[in-house]
């Protein structure tokens, strides 16, 4: 069975409520298995399929978790090669984090970017809420057409 990560980071609950809405929109698919986390160890990235990251900008940047674990997977030379990735997040004025996340998804690990980021400023909306939901199934479902 196919498996997709959502993994998140939100200290203030906004990019939690993303990524809750993104895991209910791949759990549409009951063929894929998926897990919201909010941590996982560089080793366990290598057994999904898709990986889904929620992060919100902190001080223009991407938060240290990410990046430990980013560093993690480069030096234990885990392969990421070929999997689907996406990023998404809550942000207030410039929301650089989940863009440089994709950037690193994309160009260190070659995963399979499709779709840009999804941001959404401070507390996600109804439709930001749906457009999530809409996200983790268009994922879910690219998956079944993957060998
Ligand atoms: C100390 C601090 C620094 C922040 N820095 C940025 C920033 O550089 N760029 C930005 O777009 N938003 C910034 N924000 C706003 C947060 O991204 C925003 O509040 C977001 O909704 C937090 O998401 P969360 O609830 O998932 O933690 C900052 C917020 C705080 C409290």
């Amino acid at each position: 069975m196919k498996k997709i990560l959502v993994l998140y980071y939100s200290r203030t609950g906004n990019t939690e409520k993303m990524a809750n809405a993104v895991a209910e929109g791949a759990k549409s698919n009951s063929d894929v298995e998926v897990e919201l986390s909010y941590h996982v160890d560089a080793e366990s990235l290598g057994s999904y399929d898709a990986i889904l990251v929620g992060s919100p900008t902190y001080h223009h940047d991407v938060p240290i978790d990410f990046k430990n674990l980013f560093e993690d997977v480069a030096v234990k030379g885990i392969s990421l090669k070929g999997k689907v990735g996406a990023a998404f997040g809550s942000y207030g004025w410039s929301g650089e984090a989940p863009k440089l996340i994709m950037e690193i998804m994309k160009y260190k690990f070659e995963m399979q970017i499709s779709e840009a980021p999804l941001l959404a400023k401070y507390v996600p909306d109804q439709n930001m809420l749906n457009a999530c939901k809409a996200l983790g199934a268009k994922v879910s479902e690219s998956l079944m057409n993957r060998a």
